[in-house]
Order: C-alpha cells, then sequence, then structure tokens
C-alpha cells in the first residue's frame, strides 16, 4: 500500500528575511520529503508564512504601510528564497488565508463545545498613549532582581531571573516609551489543564524524540500534579489577526491561528489539486502527519497543538521532529562577526545552494542537538567530497565514451557496483531516520570505492593502448554506472546536480528503485561540468557583506535555546528588530570591563587634556592609559583610588606614548567628567558585567 505524508515545516514569521539558521529546517526537511517521494510515497510538503501579531502590526506601520502589504512583500521574498535552495513546497501559502479564518473558527467552536474553552479576567500593561495592551516583550524597565536596565517583561537578559512585567522597576513601553497602567481585560483560554492525561500518553507513545518526550513528560507531570496551566489564547484589539467567534474585540492570539496554518495551507492545496482534506485531518486517519520543527517551539507543537487537534476532533500528529539550532564558526550567529547571513546574500555570494544542503546534510544526525557551520570546513567538504570525489568519477571517464565509443555506454558489470547496490537499505534505513550525516557517511564510502577503481582501472594509461579499447570501454560504463547509483543516493541533497545527471545519462527521473536497473547499453549526452569549486574568497565576501557592527542583533535572539515554556511562548511576541535601538547581551559581554586599582597618575608635558594613568588589574604589570579627565581632576588624589576600565580595547599608540585601555567617566552639559568608584570590597582585576 502507497503510504500518504503530510509533512511540515515551522511557518517562519512574516517580518524578517529567511536566514541560514532557517534554512537548517527547511533543507532537512525538504531532504527527507524528497527521499520519501523517490520511494514512490505519496508526499505533500506545505508551508506557509506565519503572519500575525503585534510584531508584524507595528513594523507595518513603522514602515507606513498595512500589514496586509508587508505581508505580501515578505511572502513573494520568502518563496523566492526557498524557490532558490531548492526547498520544493507543494504549497507556500499564508496564515492570513480565508480558509485559515474558517478552520481556526471552527477548531475553536468545537472546542468550546467540548467544554475546552473558558473566559478569566485578567490584569494587563496597558500603554495609554498607543491605547493598547502591551505583551510582556514590549514592556520594558529596571530587573528587579539585578537592576540592569531597560530589561525586557519576561526575563533579564543581564541576570537570567523570570518574573512578570509587573515586578519591574519603572516600567515603560518599548512601542511609545509612555508609562504602562494596569488594565482589566477579559481573556479566552483554553483549558490545556484538562488535557493533562491525554498529553501525558501522547508525549510517551513513541510522537516525539526521547530527548524531547522527556522534557514534555516533565512539563505535563505526572497524574495528580496538574503542571499544565490553561493557555491564554485571546489578545484585545488593536491586533492583526483573526476575530474570535461571538468576541468582538478579542483575537486569537498568534500562536493559537498558525499551526492551523498548516492545515490552511493544505486546505488550499486540496482544492488546487484536488486531495480530500478530511481523509487527512479526520480523528482516524490512515494517512501521516509529520511536523519538523526547532526545539524552542516544541512547547507549543507536543503540547498546544495535539490537544487542539484531539478536543476538536482531528487526527493528532504521527510525529514532531525537533532539531537544533545553528551555530557558525562555533558561535552563536551574530551581525557584528557577520555571520547572521541571509539567504539571500548567500545566494548572492556563494551562489550553489547545494554546497550548504551537502553541508547541513552531513551534519544532521535526526537529533536535537545544535549543528555547526565552520565556514573553512565547509568550503573544504564541499570541495573534496562534491568536486573531487563524487563528480570526478563522471569528469575521468565521460570524455573517452564521447571520444572513442560515440557516447555508447555497454552493459556495467563489477564487484564495486554490487557493493553499491547492496548498500540501499542501509542508506535508506539512515535517510528515513533523518540520520542524513550517516547516510552520507555510507554514501562517500562508496564513492571512495569508486574512485579506488578509477584510479586503479587508470583509464588514461588504458586509453593510450589501441589493444585495450574494449577494457577501457568496460572501465567508463563501470564507472558511469557507479556514478548514477551515487546520484540515486545523492538526489534527495543534490536535486539539481541529479537533474543534470539524468540529462547526461539520458534517463528518467532517478527514483529509488532505479538501483536495481543498470543503464545498460545506453546512448548518453557529451558531458559538461556540474559543479565548480567553491572558493574560500566567496565565502569571506559573504561575512563581510553580512558584517554591521552598529545593527541592532534582536534577530539573532530569536535563535536563542527557549529553556522554559514561558520564554518559548515570549518569544512569538519579540518586537522586531529596532535597527540600531538596543545591543544583545552578546555585544555587551564583549566588552571586558575590570576593576582598577589607580597605581600613578600624573600630568602629561604637552597635553592639554590628559592625565597619564597606571592601573592595575591584577596583571603581571599595570597597564598604561591616557585618559581626558586632566580637567576634573588632581592626579594625586586619585592614586589609591579603585575605578572601571575597558581592558579589551585595542591598544591605541597617541602622541605621548600607547594607551592600553580606556577609562570610564560619566559627563554631561551639568558637568564632569566623573569616574566611575566601585562600592568597597571590589577588588583590582575584578570583572564588571
Ligand atoms: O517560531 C516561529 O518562527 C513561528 N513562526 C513558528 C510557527 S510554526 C507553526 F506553528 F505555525
Ligand atoms: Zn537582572
Amino acid at each position: 500500500m502507497t503510504r500518504k505524508l503530510l509533512v511540515t515545516s515551522a511557518l517562519p514569521y512574516a517580518n524578517g528575511s529567511i536566514h541560514l539558521g532557517h534554512l537548517v529546517e527547511y533543507i532537512q526537511t525538504d531532504i527527507w520529503v524528497r527521499f520519501q517521494k523517490m520511494q514512490g510515497h505519496t508526499v505533500h510538503y506545505v508551508c506557509a508564512d506565519d503572519t500575525h501579531g503585534t510584531p508584524i502590526m507595528l513594523r507595518a506601520e513603522k514602515e507606513g504601510i498595512t500589514p496586509e502589504a508587508l505581508i505580501e512583500k515578505v511572502h513573494a521574498e520568502h518563496s523566492q528564497d526557498f524557490a532558490e535552495f531548492l526547498v520544493q513546497f507543494d504549497n507556500y501559502y499564508s496564515t492570513n488565508s480565508e480558509e485559515n479564518r474558517q478552520l481556526s473558527g471552527n477548531i475553536y467552536r468545537a472546542l468550546r463545545a467540548n467544554g475546552k474553552i473558558a473566559t478569566k479576567t485578567i490584569e494587563q500593561y496597558f500603554d495609554p498613549v498607543k491605547n493598547m495592551f502591551l505583551p510582556d516583550r514590549f514592556i520594558k524597565g529596571e530587573c528587579p532582581k539585578c537592576h540592569a536596565k531597560d530589561q525586557y517583561g519576561d526575563n533579564c537578559e543581564v541576570c537570567g531571573a523570570t518574573y512578570s512585567p509587573t515586578d519591574l522597576i519603572n516600567p515603560f513601553s518599548a512601542v511609545s516609551g509612555a508609562t504602562p497602567v494596569r488594565k482589566e481585560t477579559e481573556h479566552y483560554f483554553f483549558k490545556l489543564s484538562e488535557c493533562a492525561d491525554f498529553l501525558r500518553d501522547w508525549t510517551r507513545s513513541g510522537t516525539l524524540q526521547a530527548e524531547a518526550a522527556n522534557k514534555m513528560s516533565e512539563w505535563v507531570g505526572e497524574a495528580g500534579e496538574n503542571k499544565l496551566s490553561d493557555w491564554d489564547i485571546s489578545r484585545d484589539a488593536p491586533y492583526f489577526g483573526f476575530e474570535i467567534p461571538d468576541a468582538p474585540g478579542k483575537y486569537f492570539y498568534v500562536w493559537l491561528d498558525a499551526p492551523i496554518g498548516y492545515m490552511a495551507s493544505f486546505k488550499n492545496l486540496c482544492s488546487k489539486v484536488g486531495l480530500d482534506f478530511d481523509e487527512y485531518w479526520k480523528q482516524d486517519s490512515s494517512t501521516e502527519l509529520y511536523h519538523f520543527i526547532g526545539k524552542d517551539i516544541l512547547y507549543f507543537h507536543a503540547l498546544f497543538w495535539p490537544a487542539t487537534l484531539q478536543y476538536s476532533g482531528h487526527r493528532t500528529p504521527t510525529q514532531v521532529f525537533a532539531h537544533g539550532f545553528l551555530t557558525v564558526n562555533g558561535e552563536k550567529m551574530s551581525k557584528s562577526r557577520g555571520t547572521f547571513i541571509t539567504a539571500r546574500s548567500y545566494l548572492e555570494h556563494v551562489k550553489n545552494p547545494e554546497y550548504l544542503r551537502y553541508y547541513y546534510a552531513a551534519k544532521l544526525n535526526g537529533s536535537m542537538e545544535d549543528i555547526d557551520l565552520n565556514l573553512e570546513d565547509f568550503v573544504a567538504r564541499v570541495n573534496s567530497d562534491l568536486v573531487g570525489k563524487y563528480i570526478n568519477i563522471a569528469s575521468r571517464t565521460a570524455g573517452f565514451v564521447a571520444k572513442k565509443f560515440d557516447n555508447q555506454l555497454i552493459t556495467a558489470q563489477h564487484a564495486v557496483i554490487d557493493d553499491m547496490r547492496a548498500a540501499a537499505q542501509a542508506i535508506a534505513e539512515a535517510y528515513a531516520a533523518r540520520d542524513f550525516a550517516r547516510a552520507l557517511r555510507e554514501i562517500m564510502k562508496l564513492t571512495d570505492a569508486a574512485n579506488a577503481y578509477v584510479a586503479e582501472a587508470a583509464p588514461w594509461v588504458v586509453a593510450k593502448d589501441e589493444t585495450k579499447t574494449a577494457e577501457l570501454h568496460t572501465i567508463c560504463s563501470n564507472a558511469l554506472e557507479m556514478f548514477r547509483l551515487l546520484t540515486i543516493y545523492l538526489k534527495p541533497v543534490l536535486p539539481n546536480i541529479a537533474a543534470a545527471v539524468e540529462a547526461f545519462l539520458n534517463v528518467q527521473p532517478l527514483q529509488w528503485a532505479d538501483v536495481g536497473q543498470g543503464l545498460g547499453a545506453q546512448t548518453i549526452q557529451p558531458y559538461n561540468h556540474m559543479v565548480t569549486r567553491l572558493e574560500g574568497k566567496q565565502i569571506e565576501a559573504m561575512v563581510e557583506a553580512n558584517k554591521d557592527s552598529l545593527q541592532a542583533t534582536t534577530p539573532a535572539k530569536a535563535e536563542a535555546v527557549a529553556k522554559t515554556p514561558a520564554k518559548a511562548e515570549a518569544k512569538a511576541d519579540t518586537p522586531a528588530a529596532e535597527e540600531g535601538a538596543y545591543i544583545s547581551i552578546d555585544d555587551f559581554t564583549k566588552v571586558d570591563l575590570r576593576i582598577a586599582h589607580i597605581v600613578s597618575a600624573e600630568h602629561v608635558e604637552g597635553a592639554e587634556k590628559l592625565l597619564k594613568l597606571l592601573l592595575d588589574i591584577g596583571e603581571e604589570k599595570p597597564r598604561q592609559v591616557f585618559a581626558g579627565i586632566k580637567s576634573a581632576y588632581d592626579p594625586a588624589t586619585l592614586v589609591g583610588r579603585l575605578t572601571v576600565m575597558v581592558a579589551n580595547l585595542a591598544p591605541r599608540k597617541m602622541k605621548f606614548g600607547m594607551s592600553e585601555g580606556m577609562v570610564l567617566a560619566a559627563s554631561d552639559e551639568r558637568g564632569g567628567p566623573y569616574i566611575l568608584s566601585p562600592d568597597s570590597g571590589a577588588q583590582a582585576g575584578m570583572r564588571v558585567k
């Protein structure tokens, strides 16, 4: 029986560009889908833009356009990026669609009919200037624990404390700057607390990776523990989203209608190609449903979503596959390092999407571990594996077939070919288990064997001997059959190269079952080179183009691991990047601030503003720093004091000598400079953070 699979990737927000972090998931899903399609199964791969919520509404307002215009523009960009990375959706839709409005309304009504909806009056912060309730991420203020300024309403990025926005000291609205007031409002809740028994079973029934199942079990708790709280699914106007049926002025929270967007995209596909929607979504469906997601949104997909489906009369997912985050050169993607790389800029500089598809595949093993894109290793690996090993098999033999045999092959036969055929099952199992790294290791072993065969048979030597024409024909035909088999195995990862190979070998689109049927006495096409080497300078140019030392890094924050449900929920409401308005904690911690003991301070001959200080920060010898504080300080009064210096500022050669750091001082039109003094107890060399 053919299996029927419906597969999704998480819906990207419609307020930002696709970057290499996103692509881990889309490439992972696309490879899996292509593999399943090659097996002959019926597979539908759907996705959409996630278009609702406060950040998108405010971003559109800032750009002076309607949210509809913003999401349309982003939809076109996203579609283009995915197409160029060969991510082949069967439908790429939008959550702001009529299908989604209908489905969300119907699901809500079904939940309500099942007694799973409640209302509750809650108190929330309200922006009196913007006349809107503020999501936690749009309220900022001083951390109640460590007193760091400018912290979000749900957690402090300096000390890591979590709290509620009402705990913030001196809160202000990140939208208008106004002081928010507390106001009562009625919210709608999905009674998740009543779904604990169902979720306990569901999360432990093989639907999740072991690591994810453990985490979810912890959140659900054991019977009688009552760990799950009801889920707040409404937001007050103004909100860009769907109004809740029978609740004027109340809108579905973006995370309610986003996963329903999977269904809506599929429904739209059904109407386009004539599929039966209910066959895939009815409670006892025999079809399979798979969601690929990042580990930060497990809470939504492994708790809220199955409960929503279950209690609205639908089937639940067959499996949810979570992956880890992307690091670049071992670190979180960063704008200042130029490693926050957009899909577009990769395409501009590196051009070939299959390099990245290959590299990601080589790193993805089906677990929730983070994967690292090491840029040097990336260049080395694609050149060695793709160009040096795989393509090499064809490029070293195809020329002889054209020149000496009029592009005609003979039936191939060799032990290496037999070994290659025998590996099909193991490679298929690795792909099916999303262990692409293992699949590629197997394939590369076979590629090495094929190269060893060609090297040993040395067709370039045999070709010189007129008496060995038949042998040459055998060698080249064998090598090209090996090349064809490797192409079948690599096709889910390298669909464009596979298409070029199909044209070259004059064969129909390769399926997995074609492993069993050899090329035979086939006429092929002249060989054209299929992949070029990747040059290190392309990578350098890409990194340079992505470097932006001044830009805020808010999008990078979306890559951070959400360790708690509270954080996972918060993520959806993170304000869009305010270019230049904030720095991330990563940017801040790059500055190495130290307590410095002023060992000596003296005037500098010929300098109007500077004092020369020797500062002990616990190093072997004190640092010499020229500080522009002469107007405010008598050097003698400074000696022996503790202050704060920047210890990792690049040394600067000044007219009077090297300055090896910077002393911090406050000033404005009211006076200064005033240097800083730590509280008693601080010691020279202590880090200030
Ligand atoms: O985390 C995100 O980027 C969300 N836009 C994912 C939504 S997936 C699904 F539930 F719609
Ligand atoms: Zn704090």
